[in-house]
């Protein structure tokens, strides 16, 4: 008898032994508790912060009244001339040709057939437009076939920006500089004496 409730003790106790082990170890290991709360806070997310990206690009239009159209020219004849033309009634390349592109309807060049992704896009080529193009050109039209990384530097897309207006016959004014958001913050404020 005594032997029997020995046994039957020891049996029972390395059963709960087990169990409160099992439960330990689900805890700790147990993916799904961390799973649930993840997900409902991105579910939450993306409609507030994704529309917000790309307006944090500053305006062009203040690097622009000051830009340097000659070195605009060769960062053009440099990066753009393997696959675009710019005279006036110049052949479409790999891309269209690119006379009078500031201020024409995007994807409306006759003879070239463009990406969808381009076609919808909708509107003329502005100056921002354009800025936010060279930034990164698969950011701003999704599925473009221009395969050209970027200009990642604000004063270089300035320049070639100042370029590409002059291969025009009637260009748009420039963007007034001074209707713009205020310039970045390290700009000291023109014109105020200094104090001694
Ligand atoms: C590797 C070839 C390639 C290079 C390099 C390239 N482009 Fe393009 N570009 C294209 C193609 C292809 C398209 C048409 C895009 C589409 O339909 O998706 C295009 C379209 C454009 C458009 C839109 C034109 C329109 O009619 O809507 C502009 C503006 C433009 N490129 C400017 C430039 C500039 C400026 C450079 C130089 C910094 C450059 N591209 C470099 C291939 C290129």
């Amino acid at each position: 008898m005594v032997n029997f409730n020995t046994a039957a003790g020891c049996f029972l106790a390395s059963a709960l032994f087990a169990m409160v082990v099992g439960k330990v170890s689900n805890a700790l290991v147990d993916p799904h508790h961390l799973e649930k709360p993840a997900i409902a806070v991105s579910d939450a997310e993306p409609e507030a912060a994704g529309p917000a990206k790309p307006a944090e690009l500053p305006p062009i239009a203040p690097m622009l009244a000051k830009a340097n159209v000659d070195h605009g020219k060769q960062l053009y004849q440099k990066l753009c001339t393997t696959c675009h033309t710019d005279e006036k009634g110049g052949p479409n390349k790999i891309g269209p040709n690119l006379w009078g592109v500031v201020g024409r309807k995007k994807g409306s060049h006759p003879g070239f057939s463009y990406s969808s992704g381009v076609e919808a896009k909708g509107g003329e080529w502005t100056y921002e437009d354009l800025n936010h193009w060279l930034l990164k050109p698969s950011a701003f039209i999704k599925g473009t076939k221009m395969a050209f990384a970027g200009l990642p530097k604000e004063q270089e897309r300035a320049d070639l920006i100042g370029y590409l207006r002059t291969m025009n016959d009637n260009p748009p004014p420039l963007p007034d500089a001074t209707e713009a958001p205020a310039a970045a913050p390290e700009n000291k404020p023109q014109g105020q004496p200094e104090k001694k």
